[in-house]
């Protein structure tokens, strides 16, 4: 038998949109090159959809092992988030106006970080665990009578959406609106997505759109307190000040964007996973609860929604023979992360038993460590235990996936389950 041809290096260009439109396990065999011969190495700038002048974009270095994305997301001294963390580059009004304390540093992220994160504590999310139980009973009640259908529309969309906007205090009415600005945000790296409009076109509007809700809601908010997010915004100060609209409105993106997305699409890439291993899921409807926390460890792991963000050197170092400025782009890819060969035995295995499974899906720690990770785990514990025990024939076909180099995402994916009353 011939070994498997190996990929030539020279052939990948990890910011071009063809290479993310690719499956994960075809584009993972150029990241096992990497991550064997070259664990770090310098590429051109990613393609750019926003039409940026040149000068503003910079190569970048790829950092694809295991071990060093944890490092360096647990060094935000030597490698800092306020100089951008999105692989592409964007206008930084765009950026100002989306990202909040994502991309910023101490102490101005401990503050505003602080000020929403008593929300999100295990305690807290426990405390809400109830309800997230109640709604996804809820959701899987509804698509049972339906026999199938778009299993992202049924399904996998709905629990972050309720669950990020019964915290936030976003009104019934509006949710879909906000869901709706907030995926393009991350979207429209896919040609399907904007279409004939220029991209920057489609970005600027959805931001206008969170933007100006999230103002209204605060102004809201201000008149009339309630027992939300933000509530607990508009009230809060921080070294004597209060937030401003523009800050509040760019938290509010944020958190839209962090908690829908990416707990939608790794519920959409574990549905499918287990309908291609039968026998993992068999292992989990029969131990149910008990295997659910560990199960859902993989489901991140496999998933991985969240592909890239971006760290820029502060000072001058050296990492795997490479010498690196000041001022570099380094860019961390957390699917090659959770699927390196020295952290994980077997790593394209599913393996709902894989314990410990200390996967990079949240991020490596450090001081950005995923905010949500608790009420993300709740989430998929909750719907995946209803889902298993009113639908357990349920199937998912091969999904749809969308063209990016920041979200692993599921764009439609047709499922089928003997219908119910
Ligand atoms: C499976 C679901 C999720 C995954 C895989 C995920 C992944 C991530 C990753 C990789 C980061 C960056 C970590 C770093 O830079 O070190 C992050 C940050 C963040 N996530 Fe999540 N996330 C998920 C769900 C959620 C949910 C439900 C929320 C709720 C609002 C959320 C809110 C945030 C926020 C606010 C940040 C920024 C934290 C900071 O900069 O201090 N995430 N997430």
């Amino acid at each position: 038998m011939s070994a498997a041809p190996i990929p030539d290096l020279r052939d990948v260009d990890l910011g071009s949109l063809d290479f993310w439109g690719r499956p994960a396990e075809e584009r993972d065999e150029y990241f096992a090159e990497l991550r064997r011969h070259a664990p770090i190495s310098r590429h051109r700038p990613p393609e750019d959809l926003l039409g940026l002048p040149d000068q503003e974009r910079m190569n970048y270095w790829a950092i694809v092992r295991y071990e060093d994305v944890r490092n360096i997301s647990r060094d935000p001294k030597t490698f800092c988030s306020a100089q951008g963390t999105q692989f592409a580059d964007a206008p930084p009004e765009f950026l100002e106006a989306s990202l909040s304390f994502l991309a910023m540093d101490a102490p101005r992220h401990t503050k505003l970080r602080g000020l929403v994160s008593s929300a999100f504590t295990p305690r807290q999310v426990a405390r809400i665990e109830e309800g997230i139980r109640v709604n996804a009973r809820r959701i899987v009640a509804e698509a049972a009578p339906t026999g199938g259908g778009d299993f992202v529309e049924l399904i996998a969309k709905r629990l972050p959406l309720v669950t990020i906007s019964d915290m936030i205090g976003v009104p019934e009415s509006d949710r879909e609106r906000v869901v709706a600005a907030a995926d393009l945000l991350v979207t429209t790296s896919d040609p399907e997505v904007f279409g004939e409009r220029p991209p920057i076109e489609v970005v600027g509007e959805a931001l206008w759109t969170l933007s100006s809700f999230a103002t209204e809601l605060a102004a809201h908010r201000e008149r009339n307190p309630g027992d939300d997010l933000m509530t607990a915004l508009v009230q809060a100060e921080i070294d004597g000040e209060r937030l401003t609209h523009a800050e509040i409105a760019a938290f509010f993106v944020l958190l839209s964007v962090a908690g829908n997305d990416t707990t939608r699409h790794t519920t959409s890439h574990a549905m499918r996973a287990l309908t291609v291993n039968p026998a993992q899921r068999r292992l989990l409807m029969d131990d149910g609860e008990e295997r659910l926390p560990t199960a859902v460890e993989e489901f991140v792991r496999w998933a991985s929604p969240v592909l890239t963000f971006r760290r820029t050197t502060t000072r001058e170092l050296e990492l795997h023979g490479e010498r690196l400025a000041p001022g570099e782009k380094v860019v961390l890819f957390y699917h090659s992360a959770n699927r390196d060969e020295s952290a994980f035995e077997d790593p394209w295995r599913f393996d709902l038993s894989r314990d410990p499974n200390r996967h990079l899906g949240f991020g490596g720690g450090g001081p950005h460590y995923c905010l949500g990770a608790s009420l993300a785990r709740t989430q998929l514990r909750s719907i995946f235990g209803e889902l298993l025990r009113v639908m357990p024939d349920i199937e998912a076909d091969e999904p749809e996936l969308l063209r990016s180099a920041f979200i692993h995402g599921v764009k439609r994916m047709s499922c089928t389950f003997t219908a119910r009353a």
